[in-house]
């Protein structure tokens, strides 16, 4: 049976900064309760001349694809994960297709939010164990500011998410106990509705389903439940991290680099404490970037990758939670 191994890993984040100084300007917030409660100091918006998320995508995809060393056309599948595609239908899936010139190969689409990167890596390595593909790319990219109230109402969801894309290669490979050693994936759909964007869903009316009315309510923005998010994201983290060590017979020291979803700077801080990580064993840029919910690990990876912390025979993790409730872990021996 084959083994899928990451064999690149690229990003692509807009070019336009919003610093907290600049939230201040639109809403009641500050810099200090930004830091304070989240680690954020800034964050990428994406550029509605230039920006989509299959372009965003394809910049991502196309830094993995080189940095892989293999051709644009070579891969055989595209797994895309987002919960903010360019249109209402088609997946963005099919546009990053395009975007690529890879006409004809399948594109699957996910909407498992931050999990979605992880439940896509699940995806793409189940397909290239069966021997169906052997080089797989899996994309996490959202466009997620123009979903925000960014006002006084919106501020608790508004100051936490940015833009973003990041991008793995998956291949296939011999090599016995390197690559993805298991992922976990789990959901618990009782909580949608405590993170997420109702309207417009198909199942309200036809006449009120894009009606002006709803243009002004909240309803077509982002909400969250932060305090509810929040203790159910710190226990679940845990919960999938040691899944995935006992799935595979690994103590939590065993660990050489944790990639989280990058949430809230306080909950992987709470969980490099609980694992008893050192610094530099736990992965975190949400400083830079936010929350980028389904780009935000590739795009923590990518910038591992560059700055040499993905080294050979590296035990890596990767652990995500988010809107659904779904939650998610990876094991990866590099
Ligand atoms: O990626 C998917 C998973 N998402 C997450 O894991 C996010 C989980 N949740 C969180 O990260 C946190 O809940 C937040 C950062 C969203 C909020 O932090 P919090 O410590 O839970 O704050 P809170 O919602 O309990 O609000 C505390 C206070 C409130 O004021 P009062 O009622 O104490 O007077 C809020 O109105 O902070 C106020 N507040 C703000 N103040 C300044 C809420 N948002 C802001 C803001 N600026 N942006």
């Amino acid at each position: 049976m084959y083994h899928s191994k990451i064999t690149g890993i690229g990003h692509y984040v807009p070019e336009n900064v919003i610093t907290n100084a600049d939230l201040e300007k639109l809403m009641d917030t500050s810099d200090a309760w930004i830091t304070e409660r989240t680690g954020i100091k800034e964050r990428r918006f994406f550029n509605p001349d230039k920006d989509t998320v299959a372009s965003m995508s394809a910049h991502a995809s196309r830094m993995a694809i080189e940095r892989a060393g293999l051709e644009v056309k070579d891969i055989e599948f595209i797994v895309l994960a987002t919960i903010t595609p360019d249109y209402f239908f088609p997946g963005s899936g099919v546009l990053l297709q395009r975007e690529l010139g890879l006409e004809g190969i399948g594109a699957l689409d996910l909407r498992n939010a931050c999990s979605g990167f992880i439940y896509g890596l699940s995806v793409a390595d189940q397909f290239i164990k069966t021997g169906m593909y052997k080089n797989v790319l899996v994309v996490g990219a959202e466009i997620q500011s123009s979903l925000m109230e960014m006002n006084n109402r919106g501020r608790n969801v508004s100051v936490i998410f940015g833009d973003g894309a990041g991008a793995a290669v998956l291949q296939a490979s011999n090599d016995k106990g390197k690559g993805i050693l298991s992922t976990h994936l789990h959901a618990d759909g009782r909580f949608a509705e405590e993170l997420y964007v109702k309207d417009p869903g198909s199942s309200r009316h036809p006449e009120e389903r894009v009606s002006p009315q709803l243009m002004e309510s909240p309803s077509i923005r982002a909400h969250m439940n932060g305090n509810m998010v929040f203790k159910h994201a710190v226990v679940r983290f845990q919960e999938v991290i040691q899944e995935a060590l006992d799935a595979n017979g690994f103590q939590k020291q065993d660990i050489d680099l944790l990639v989280p979803h990058q949430a809230n700077l306080r909950i992987s801080n709470y969980l490099q404490e609980q694992l008893g990580l050192a610094d530099q064993k736990v992965y975190n840029n949400i400083m830079r970037y936010g929350n980028t919910t389904a780009a935000s690990i590739p795009i923590a990876l990518s910038e591992a990758w560059a700055e040499g912390l993905l080294k050979e025979d590296q035990l890596i993790c990767l652990a995500a939670f988010g809107s659904g409730f779904t939650w998610a872990s990876a094991l990866i021996r590099f």
